[in-house]
């Protein structure tokens, strides 16, 4: 079985085509870095724009690339939500085209779904296991026991933590996205320069919280004599900054698997997931926290972290293979946490 994913939800435009032995036959990711940079961020408008301009060109290439034409899939899915609508609709509205013209079945994908079972395709995870979230939008612990199936067990308060890191990225002078930059920085940088805050450090639960740390170095930036922050300055800041985040994670980390495992004992996993689990820091110490815990830690490569189509078309598969396809009107949803998959309309169709 091959799927044909795209993913247009901000501001990466990707296709990739996956098959269900875990094989990505290929994969192209467009970024619009480009286009955004002058403004600081994302765009939403120029992002719809720019999808509708290039996503023929992308699924044309992934197509050649893995030397297959559309009449050899078996299905089409695309990212149908949370995210930037615009962008989103442009996706969502390709893939219906192609599903109706040539007959196929169209799986509407949730993008934080598809983040969540890339572990299954990159290192063949079995249910249960505990996830820890974490993008530009999303910060979040859930138990994930089948495709669909979600438990939300924290989140953050505030702040997603890719946010976090975007926004302290962005008052350090850097450009945008702001967590590779400040993971380069932070490699030259002294990590015990500033104290910064852990913030929710040691309560019960796994809730997190963010804002308060990007107050501290907002602050700790003023306090520094001078209009500009020195390299030196900047890679400090960005290794304390960086060294409060993973040290805050390990913590929530510790309280979620204790959690998890009173709930799930046969799951002893952590999936890390999203844009942010493609930081090495964060990596190291989560694997370190579940080395101690007899868990395993498991983290796609850092191009699997971050959007990508490969991720759309493997939760594709998962979907399809359980007969949980979409009808051509499912509506794009600019807002679709993850715990509602497993609501009515989602289900498991009964046998
Ligand atoms: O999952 P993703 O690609 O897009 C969303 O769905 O949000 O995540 C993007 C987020 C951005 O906030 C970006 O700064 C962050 O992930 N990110 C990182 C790293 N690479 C991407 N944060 C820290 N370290 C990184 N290496
Ligand atoms: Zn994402």
């Amino acid at each position: 079985m091959i799927v044909l994913g795209i993913e247009t939800s901000c501001d990466e435009t990707a296709a990739a085509i996956v098959a269900d032995d875990r094989r990505i036959l290929s994969n192209v990711i467009y970024s619009q870095e480009a286009e955004h940079r002058a403004f600081g961020g994302v765009v939403p408008e120029i992002a719809a724009r720019a999808h509708l301009d290039i996503l023929d060109g992308v699924i044309r290439r992934v197509l050649d690339d893995a030397g297959v034409g559309i009449g050899d899939l078996d299905g089409i899915a695309a990212t149908a939500g949370p995210g930037l609508i615009g962008g989103v609709i442009v996706g969502a509205m390709t893939a219906k085209a192609m599903a109706a013209t040539r007959g196929l079945p169209f799986m509407a994908v949730n993008h934080l779904e598809g983040h969540a079972l890339t572990a299954r395709m990159t290192d063949d995870v079995g249910f249960p296991y505990l996830l820890l979230l974490v993008s530009g939008g999303h910060c979040q612990f859930l138990a994930v026991t089948a495709p669909g199936q979600y438990t939300l067990m924290g989140s953050t308060v505030d702040d997603a933590v890719g946010e976090a890191f975007d926004k302290c990225a962005k008052m350090m002078g850097f450009g945008f996205p702001g967590g590779p930059a400040v993971e380069a920085a932070a490699r030259t940088g002294d990590a015990k320069r500033f104290a910064f805050p852990r913030p929710m450090k040691g309560r019960a639960g796994c809730d997190m919280s963010f804002s308060g740390l990007k107050t501290s170095v907002r602050q700790a930036i003023l306090d520094l004599p001078g209009d500009t922050l020195s390299d030196t300055d900047a890679a400090d800041i960005a290794a304390s900054f960086q060294a409060a985040v993973a040290d805050v994670l390990a913590d929530r980390a510790a309280h979620a698997i204790v959690e998890f495992d009173e709930a799930h004992p046969d799951g002893k996993t952590l999936v890390v997931a999203g844009g942010v689990a493609a930081n090495t820091a964060l990596r190291e110490k989560l694997t370190a926290l579940c080395a101690l815990v007899g868990f395993r830690c498991v983290v796609p490569p850092p191009a699997l972290c971050t959007d990508n189509g490969a991720m759309i078309a493997w939760a594709g598969i998962e979907r399809l293979q359980l007969g949980l396809t979409d009808d051509l009107d499912f509506a794009p949803r600019p807002r679709w946490p993850l715990a509602e998959l497993s609501g009515a309309e989602r289900s498991l169709p009964v046998a």
